[in-house]
């Protein structure tokens, strides 16, 4: 239950778009269909139409806005959706003369955002970010109540409805923030526990619809929620999987990106993305098979940009059944994978997805037996923690033998961190492979 609710039924909807010659980037319309029947409604008609810049008073010029009216009247539509961010006032003169609920493209994204949300903390950005773009339409439907209170005992300090509905918003608002804090305090204290662990991230981005969930599922062999509609998913979803030649890994999904989202919700999500920042390695689902893949992989990295994620990105074209490209790597020039083809839905790929993860985020995996002293244990659960024992027994003198696969190098930092000798770890022949160069040099 959103506390502002301002939405009641409002299935029969009749859309419209138009071509504004002005705008560099137009709203695309087939996406406008899809957010349309991912809120759940039901499109009667679509206007379109075309103009050099938007109408001040309608938006859409007052002859459109008479065809609109029409188009509500004979197909008895109950509300009215515009692909476009309308001002408050657009919204209340077209309100006005076409006498039926008007929702600007904002505020549809944010109701779908507001079905979907599904955990405690997005409920509370999704409220947050509702209330904010209620604050400026507040003035709406609520003038008739801008009046003194009168009457004897309720003369006070002279507040009108409209101050009171803003001061309780406020309150609201000042409510949710602090909730908001500390569900992100606490899930920090989640995270530094995970890098604590030494367990790598794998964080899933990418466009809305582009398949994120339907992998998400594929890699973890899980059954979380996917849908035929946008942002089935609003939290980031976290599993720990163990994959072959990887070992155990931490993998994230998270919200659709979207083009233009309403900045009230990229300030909001900034919480829920910024389990992005923490990865080891993002996952930039696409969707191979959409005409817009270009502008959509552009609106992913804009974004990425803006929380400042650093990590490194492996392309995933996903719907490759579609498409008709056959599932694969592709390399960079020094052998670093950066594209991977694969189907989610018809399971296509997604061994060579893992592998390419393992090469980016393991590299070469090598054999070693170690030899575990006494006071070794804290290698011994992280390596465990890791997934990376494949064997493990005591020799005569009791001392714990594991063998381990792992890159050199994280092994190397492995027994940097825990103050450990190679030599008193490791056979002589793999030992000396450890040595810091200068000690290597001052052997020779
Ligand atoms: P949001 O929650 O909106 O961000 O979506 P998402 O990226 O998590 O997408 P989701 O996994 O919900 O998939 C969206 C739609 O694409 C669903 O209908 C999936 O069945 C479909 N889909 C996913 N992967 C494939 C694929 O490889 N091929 C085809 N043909 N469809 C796919």
């Amino acid at each position: 239950m959103q506390y502002f609710d301002r939405h009641e039924g409002g299935e029969k909807a009749i859309l419209v778009h138009l071509d504004i010659r002005e705008m560099i980037d137009p709203d695309d319309l087939e996406e406008f269909r899809l957010l349309v029947h991912s809120a759940g409604a039901n499109e009667l008609a679509i206007i379109t139409g075309a103009r050099n810049r938007p109408h001040a008073k309608y938006f859409v010029g007052t002859g459109k806005a008479e065809e609109i009216a029409q188009a509500v009247d004979a197909h008895g539509a109950d509300i009215v959706i515009f692909n476009h961010d309308l001002s408050p006032s657009q919204e209340r003169n077209l309100e006005a003369m076409i006498k039926c609920r008007v929702l600007d493209r904002t505020g549809l994204i944010l109701d779908i955002f507001a079905q979907r949300a599904r955990t405690y903390e997005g409920k509370l950005q999704v409220e947050l970010a509702q209330l904010s773009h209620l604050a400026t339409r507040l003035v709406r439907g609520w003038t008739h109540l801008e009046r003194q209170k009168g009457g004897i005992g309720l003369r006070g300090p002279g507040e009108t409805q409209l101050e009171t509905d803003r001061r309780l918003l406020q309150i609201r608002v000042n409510q949710l923030k602090t909730k908001l804090d500390k569900v992100k305090r606490t899930r920090n204290q989640g995270r530094a526990k995970r890098t604590k662990s030494d367990i790598p991230t794998v964080s899933l981005v990418g466009y809305t619809n582009a398949g994120k969930s339907t992998l998400f599922n594929r890699l973890a062999d899980d059954n979380i929620y996917a849908a035929d509609q946008l942002f089935a998913t609003l939290d980031p979803t976290l599993r720990r999987v163990k994959w072959a030649g990887v070992g155990n890994v931490v993998l994230a999904d998270t919200v659709g990106f979207v083009r233009h989202l309403p900045h009230e919700l990229v300030e909001s999500f900034h919480a829920t993305l910024e389990e992005t920042l923490q990865a080891d390695l993002l996952l930039h689902i696409i969707d191979s098979s959409s005409p817009d893949m270009h502008e959509q992989i552009d609106a992913v990295n804009a974004v990425l940009d803006e929380i400042g994620a650093t990590a490194p990105v492996l392309l995933v074209h996903n719907k490759i059944d579609k498409t008709d490209e056959l599932p694969m790597i592709h390399y960079k020039e020094q052998g670093v994978p950066n594209r991977v083809y694969v189907s989610a839905h018809k399971n296509l790929g997604v061994d060579k997805l893992v592998q390419a993860v393992q090469e980016l985020l393991v590299g070469g995996l090598f054999e070693f037996n170690l030899t575990l002293p006494y006071h070794a244990g804290q290698l011994k659960n992280t390596l465990h923690e890791l997934g990376v024992v494949s064997h493990s027994e005591f020799d005569d003198t009791g001392h714990e033998i594991v063998t381990i696969c792992l890159a050199k190098d994280r092994l190397k930092e492995l027994l940097g961190k825990y103050h450990l000798n190679p030599f008193d770890v490791l056979p002589l022949h793999q030992a000396s492979e450890f040595l810091p160069e200068l000690e290597a040099f001052e052997r020779v």
